[in-house]
């Protein structure tokens, strides 16, 4: 009944002209998109949201009455209908949600690592106070694509989701492969465009990809993946050698997440990978990112897209509105179960560059060429397990903590 009343109301607020009030945790790049965002729809005669008050950290100075450094003044104010969280990290942003949830308001939010560790919750809640909970903008930015895989989801069975899904890591690799910089140049260049997260640690050791590998999971799947069984390979140790001897044999490095339904449930992975310098992920640039589903009646899809950035991630959070204003509710239902990933079954052959005094410790029958380098020793393996092959990097990096280790992608025809 509340949730008849609430739609009859917002539409009859739409229908006199007025916009539905929303408020805004965060004062960030993100909260800054969103703030523009809006501002330009109101320029075009369009204003459907108005944002009512603006959250900043109680030590923040406040300019003006939009903004407050009181979460009581936003869950107290009955006008507010929509919460939207773009402060990031996982406190205090869960407990702010979860008391919006509490106070009968809509949600959206852009926060992967939010949606990752709490999303299970946050949609149970959602779903028994009958308010909305969206996340669009928590992966890919601006790129459309969870809401793709939830449209799919309801109608085909989804096999497969892989991509580029890091702007940072992406550029990184592109200046080391066009640009030839190094890779500290290269972050550096990153973190001053502002794509890198405030610890770049996320983004060049997989942490950024392992919640958004997470998310995409869940939404195209409907369970949630374990994450400490998820394979992650960091690319923070790569070098420029590293880059040259894949380009001899035309081949490029991506920093790749992969989840693939088979019999067994889900392999899933997230690797620097040598793909085909043909291929189309090679040819993605700078920070944009690549996303592909394969699902079993539509095929390959594939998205390319600025995957960070304000203004885009800004497009997403407002379609998320949209949605709520039209009446949906929820990207997942908050009953998902979580399942372990179960590597085994997936044979790969894998490049590991690494001192020689490791190398003497790496079982040579799985071994089919062998380079001595400026950097150490070269090994290609045949293929072999992920599982076998993560529980020998896991006894070497404690010889070699420099050690580098990438999947090389088997180059389909066509490529
Ligand atoms: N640091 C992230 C990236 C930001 O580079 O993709 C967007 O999630």
């Amino acid at each position: 009944m509340f949730q008849i009343r609430l739609q009859v109301f917002s539409y009859l607020r739409r229908k006199e002209g007025h916009a539905v009030d929303i408020a805004l945790l965060g004062n960030g790049t993100v909260a800054k998109g969103l703030i523009s965002h809006l501002q330009s729809q109101k320029n075009k005669g369009c204003e459907l949201f108005s944002i009512r008050h603006i959250l900043l950290k109680p030590d923040e100075s406040l300019p003006d009455p939009v903004f407050t450094s009181s979460i009581d003044t936003i869950l107290n104010d009955k006008d507010v209908s929509i919460v939207v969280e773009a402060m990031g990290g996982r406190h205090p942003a869960f407990e702010y949600l979860k008391a919006a949830i509490l106070s009968k308001k809509h949600v959206v939010t852009s926060n992967k690592e939010l949606v990752s560790f709490h999303g299970a919750e946050l949609a149970r809640l959602a779903q028994e106070n009958q308010v909305a909970f969206f996340f669009s903008a928590a992966v890919g930015g601006g790129i459309p694509l969870l809401a793709y895989l939830r449209d799919t989801a309801q109608q085909e069975t989804i096999l497969e989701i892989t991509g580029i899904l890091n702007g940072t890591t992406n550029f990184i690799l592109d200046a080391m492969t066009r640009r030839n910089l190094d890779f500290k140049d290269a972050l550096y260049q990153a973190q001053k465009l502002g794509y890198a997260e405030a610890d770049p640690t996320n983004d060049v050791e997989g942490f950024d990809l392992l919640y958004k590998l997470r998310i995409a999971s869940c939404v195209a799947f409907g369970q949630w993946i374990d994450k400490e069984s998820i394979a992650r390979l960091p690319l923070h140790t790569i070098a420029a050698g590293d880059i040259e001897f894949f380009r001899k044999r035309d081949m490029t490095i991506r920093y790749l997440v992969n989840t693939l339904r088979n019999d067994n449930g889900f392999v899933a992975t997230i690797q620097p990978t040598a793909v085909s310098s043909n291929g189309i992920s090679a040819q993605i640039q700078r920070n944009n990112n690549l996303f592909l589903c394969r699902s079993d009646r539509s095929g390959e899809q594939i998205l390319v897209g600025q995957g960070a950035g304000a203004l885009p991630t800004a497009g997403n959070i407002h379609r998320d509105l949209q949605r709520i204003s039209k009446g949906e509710r929820m990207m997942i239902n908050g009953a998902e179960p979580t399942l372990s990933a179960d590597n085994g079954k997936l044979a790969l052959r894998y490049y590991i560059r690494l001192s020689p005094f490791a190398a003497e410790m790496f079982p040579m029958e799985k071994v089919t060429e062998t380079f001595e380098t400026d950097l150490g020793v070269v090994l290609i393996t045949h293929p072999v397990s992920v599982t076998w092959m993560f529980d020998r990097i896991d006894e070497l990096r404690v010889i070699d903590a420099r050690i580098f280790v990438c999947a090389i992608q088997t180059v389909k025809e066509g490529e």
